[in-house]
């Protein structure tokens, strides 16, 4: 293994940058070249590689996004655009590739392991929506930012005596908004893996109200529905002074915590360690705390369902 390459792909998480440091540290550590690809598969077509040295990733542990820039790449999921950025690959002497990113990015890891590249995955996305392995990258930033999005809004909401809606991204998975919701003390918690009536929710406002509350708030996935639709809904039929925060891109930013730091550098540290005993196709993540790799099929193939212990738990603290 003389030369690895590295990208971030899809949405960023915060953690990516401390996953690349790690990378091209352990890399330069073990003497192995390393090359940066800038804007995921994108920037694999365009061949926009750059080579990192020790100090290309300085003060990066600290900071969200990604210093390689990410991109969604229509192209590259089709059969013309992966035999393209296979030939990238090969033309630039580069023995496997490292992907940071989430199922989507793994679909493309995978695609260049049949064609003969040796890739790995480390899963990095704040909806940690992939399975076998305890969380991805990112997901633990994400949480603590939604949850100090709901303190914030808790303390108006207190003051004005109002009801909040408030959407939290996951795309199609309810991770974020069952911790942040639990965390944050939500009335209703609404996923897309439990089914929901709207009435529910209304029977939960109003046994608040029966019990002298002035406030609640209430957390939605968007992948659950539309925050602004559940927000109109009970508006019409409580008459109650709602407000809806849908919380957006915010998820996505931020220095990425102590937790995320760790997990990265450790997957980053474990992806090479991977590459240099020649394993490909896999991801790099941990199960019960310990570094394990897993088979992209066997990932793809299983799905990581919210705990619903912890949904009745909500539901039961929030009564
Ligand atoms: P994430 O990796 O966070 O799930 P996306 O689903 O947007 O994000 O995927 C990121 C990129 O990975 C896509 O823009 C595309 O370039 C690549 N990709 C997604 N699905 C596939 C696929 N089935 N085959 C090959 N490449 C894919
Ligand atoms: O996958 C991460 C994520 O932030 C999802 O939670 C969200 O649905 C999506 O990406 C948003 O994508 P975009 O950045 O293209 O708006």
């Amino acid at each position: 293994m003389k030369k690895i390459a590295v990208l971030t792909s899809g949405g960023d998480a915060p953690g990516m940058n401390p996953g690349i440091r790690a990378v091209v540290r352990t890399g330069i550590y073990h003497g192995i070249e390393v090359i940066g690809i800038r804007h995921g598969y994108a920037g694999l077509l365009q061949g926009d590689f750059i080579s990192m040295q020790l100090e290309s990733v300085g003060d990066i542990v600290q900071r969200g996004g990604t210093c390689l820039y990410t991109a969604r790449c229509p192209e590259f999921m089709t059969e013309d655009g992966q035999l393209r950025g296979y030939k990238n690959l090969q033309d630039a002497g580069i023995d496997a590739l490292i992907v940071f990113g989430g199922d989507g990015s793994f679909h493309g890891a995978l695609a260049l392991h049949r064609l003969g590249i040796k890739t790995i995955g480390v899963p990095s996305t704040i909806d940690n929506d992939i399975a076998c392995c305890d969380v991805t990258v990112g997901f633990d930033t994400a949480v603590q930012t939604a949850i100090e999005s709901i303190d914030k809004i808790r303390d108006t909401a207190t003051s004005h005596e109002r009801t909040y809606v408030i959407e939290v991204m996951g795309r199609s998975a309810g991770h974020i908004a069952l911790q942040a919701g639990l965390a944050g003390g939500a009335e209703s918690v609404l996923l897309p893996e439990v089914p929901y009536d709207l009435k529910d929710v209304l029977v939960r406002l109003e046994r608040g109200i029966m019990r002298g509350k002035k406030h609640s708030i209430i957390v939605i996935a968007e992948g659950a529905g539309s925050g602004v639709e559940v927000g109109k809904y009970v508006r019409e039929h409580t008459g109650l002074d709602v407000r809806v925060t849908v919380l957006g891109h915010v998820q996505r930013g931020g220095a990425p915590t102590a937790r995320d730091r760790v997990l990265a550098s450790r997957l980053g540290a474990h992806a090479v360690e991977l590459c240099r005993q020649g394993e490909s196709g896999k991801m790099a993540g941990t199960q019960n705390g310990e570094l394990c790799a897993v088979p992209f099929e066997t990932v793809f193939a299983a799905e990581r369902k919210p705990d619903m212990s912890v949904y009745d738990l909500a539901n039961i603290l929030s009564i």
